[in-house]
């Protein structure tokens, strides 16, 4: 299917986000050692790539002593809209087809996300989104950059995948370096890179080459035609600040999709702030999570 969303332009906004809505759960596989979740959004906007929805499961809380659960915050890592009913054929028109699918990656660290990846297909959940701003095109970035990068470790995969979607529509040329730390905290691939050609690290070396994902970053910018291309990346923040600083030294144009802890998503509680290169500090859910390598002077990593 041909997706024909264009890639805004750097820092801006998605659309405004709608109300918050009870979504579907079509489908819950796993995928390696992360899980994916299919939801349907009857109201919402086909997504940027780099966009973030606020998810929280609507039921089952009480297993864990009623605990009030914020929602979490979750990339979508694909979103193709669905058939809508077929009206010349009244018979095979099914009620609640149509609207948006969006398929998520997830990974279980904690309460929210474990109750995430329990989500059952026919349950509904809570959404709120899209939130954020999206990744740019190449061209915007740097106005040599003719082709793209993207450089995924862990679970921060999960954006790459629609922005390598979108970016193949555009026939941009493009290549995905993506970094596992072993077998337990690897997936996503089979599912959401199929018939991707795709360099590969482990630190484990349970896949592509032992090492981390960075270490392929290094050997490609060193090509004489680095320069011609923009890099994209999401991953852990050591090597979101690797990546920045390999870009840095080098001059290639960068966006970084960052995280830092959520609570509201939409700008209010100021929880999600962090330093910017200019001064001052930016809110990641309004002002980022997509932010241009120069406008951080360093990602905060242990
Ligand atoms: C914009 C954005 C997009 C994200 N996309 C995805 C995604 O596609 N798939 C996915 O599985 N997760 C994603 N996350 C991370 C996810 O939101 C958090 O891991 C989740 O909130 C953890 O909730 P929990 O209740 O399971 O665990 P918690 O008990 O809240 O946390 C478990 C551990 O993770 C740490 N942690 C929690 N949130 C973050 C964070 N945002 N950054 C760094 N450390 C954190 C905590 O300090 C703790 O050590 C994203 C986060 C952001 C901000
Ligand atoms: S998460 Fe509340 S301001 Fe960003």
């Amino acid at each position: 299917m041909t997706d024909s969303t264009p890639l805004p332009p750097p820092g801006a906004a998605g659309l405004a986000p709608l109300g918050r809505r009870l979504c579907e759960v079509t489908e819950n596989r796993a995928s390696g050692g992360y899980r994916v979740v299919s939801l349907r959004d009857e109201e919402g906007p086909l997504p940027g790539a780099g966009q973030f929805y606020m998810l929280a499961a609507g039921r089952h809380w009480e297993e864990r002593g009623n605990r009030p659960f914020l929602p979490r915050a979750l990339s979508v890592a694909d979103a193709m809209e669905s058939p809508r009913p077929r009206l010349d054929a009244p018979g095979e028109a099914k009620i609640g087809v149509g609207g948006v699918r969006l398929d998520f990656l997830l990974e279980a660290v904690g309460p929210g996300t474990e109750r995430l990846c329990g989500l059952e297909a026919g349950e509904r959940v809570w959404v709120n989104g899209p939130l954020g701003n999206a990744f740019s095109e190449p061209r915007r970035l740097a106005p040599g950059a003719a082709g793209a990068i993207l450089v995924g470790g862990g679970i921060g995969i999960a954006p790459l995948a629609l922005l390598r979607r979108r970016l193949s529509a555009r026939a941009v040329p493009t290549q995905i370096l993506l970094g596992f730390r072993d077998r337990l905290h690897s997936g996503g691939l089979d599912d959401l890179f199929s018939n991707c050609q795709l360099g590969l690290a482990s630190e484990d070396g349970h896949l592509g080459e032992r090492g981390y994902v960075t270490g392929l970053l290094a050997a490609m910018l060193e090509g004489d035609d680095a320069g011609s291309a923009a890099v994209y990346a999401c991953g852990p923040p050591a090597m979101l600040e690797a990546v920045r600083a390999m870009c840095a030294a080098r001059g290639v144009a960068c966006e970084l999709a960052l995280e830092s802890p959520m609570a509201c998503g939409f700008g209010a509680c100021f929880g999600c702030a962090v330093p910017a290169a200019e001064g001052g500090y930016m809110r990641l859910c309004v002002d980022g999570p997509v932010v241009a390598g120069d406008r951080i002077a360093e990602v905060a990593h242990a």
